[in-house]
């Protein structure tokens, strides 16, 4: 089990904000090509500068051992890695102890074959992306993806006893017309539903200024068609939740470019290379897989302590023309 000595100290930034949440992206692959997320040509990293199921498994158990509550497993698409059930099923071992959660974002395409493992191993709540049910207009998104698929895995992880949460990008002119359908559908199915604003994470091929659909609008819409109580839930992150009148089901609207989150942040994301970033929205990160590597987990504590000085007050996310992404790295490095 995890080791708890007097050095093992909660992790604290420069602002005096706790770190409880770890993200970790087991890889920056993906079998789908969402068009606000990667290029058609994507480049993906070489296999030697992916750290290890180890590795990550080693680095997130040292957060766990020093506060870290809630760890998310995402990517890219994490059950495109293989093997990538060991590492959930160790981290999956602390679930009630030392973790009150482990869970994971994913596309949905594989759930079908995993969903009942991932269960077994911990987990409890998925995150699914689907931004939109319609055949051809998935495929549009996710230039080759098969909607059918990921609602077969969505129906069959809910088969297994895991709560639902999809995610979905708000994209103008591209889904904005599904969102009330989607939240009527996840009413229906008792999933929860989280809506995104497209965030300017690494080049893609189109410019997202053209897709970008602020949320302070669609909740206008959406508050014509459904009763909407604000939950006064704070998860620490940058979703604001609201409760669908008569059902379990709960709406999230993430804001990054309307709404500053950053003073609440709790969380730092892990990326494929064992990269700490203590921001979505910065480039400056710590290398821990080389610390590791060089003086164990003597060395590992000290470049966690030392990345956790570099976390900014708040992130400098801005959309718009002939500025070129914010941030250089996609999504998928980093995790969402
Ligand atoms: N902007 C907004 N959301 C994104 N996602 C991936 N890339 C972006 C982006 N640039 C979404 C995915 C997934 C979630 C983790 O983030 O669709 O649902
Ligand atoms: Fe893959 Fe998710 Fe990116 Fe789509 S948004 S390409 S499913 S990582």
């Amino acid at each position: 089990m995890i080791e708890t000595s007097s050095t093992a100290a909660p992790l604290i930034d420069g602002f005096g904000r706790t770190i409880r949440y770890l993200r970790v992206s087991v890889t920056d692959r993906c079998d789908l090509r969402c068009r606000y997320c990667m290029a058609e040509q994507m480049t993906f990293l070489p296999r030697e500068k992916i750290a290890t199921l180890e590795e990550l498994a080693i680095i997130a158990e040292r957060f766990v051992a020093r506060g870290v509550r809630k760890v998310r497993l995402s990517g890219g698409e994490p059950l495109v890695r293989r093997d990538v059930l060991q590492l959930v099923q160790r981290l999956g071992r602390h679930v009630g102890g030392a973790l009150d959660e482990l869970t994971m974002t994913t596309n949905g395409t594989r759930l079908r074959d995993h969903a009942a493992a991932l269960r077994d191993a911990g987990l409890r709540r998925l995150n699914v992306s689907l931004d939109s049910r319609d055949p051809d207009r998935f495929r549009h998104i996710t230039r080759h993806g098969d909607v059918a698929q990921v609602l077969d895995g969505i129906a069959a992880a809910r088969d297994a006893g895991l709560a639902i949460k999809i995610n979905m990008v708000a994209l103008k002119g591209v889904n904005e017309d599904e969102i009330a359908a989607m939240l009527g559908w996840c009413v229906a199915e008792g999933h929860d539903l989280t809506l995104i604003e497209t965030m300017p994470l690494g080049a893609v091929d189109e410019d997202r200024t053209d897709r970008f659909l602020p949320l302070t609008v669609v909740k206008e819409r959406l508050d014509t068609q459904f009763a909407l109580e604000r939950d006064a839930a704070q998860t620490g992150g940058p979703a604001r939740y609201w409760r669908v009148d008569g059902s379990a089901t709960r709406l999230g609207l993430i804001s990054p470019l309307t709404q500053n989150f950053c003073d609440g942040c709790n969380r730092v994301r892990l990326t494929t290379e064992g990269r700490l970033y203590t921001c979505l929205g910065h480039d400056d990160h710590r290398d821990l897989r080389a610390a590791l590597r060089e003086g164990g987990v003597t060395a590992l504590d000290a470049a966690i302590e030392d990345a956790l000085t570099t976390k900014p007050r708040r992130h400098n996310f801005r959309i718009g023309r002939d500025e070129g992404p914010a941030v250089a790295r996609h999504m998928s490095v980093t995790g969402g």
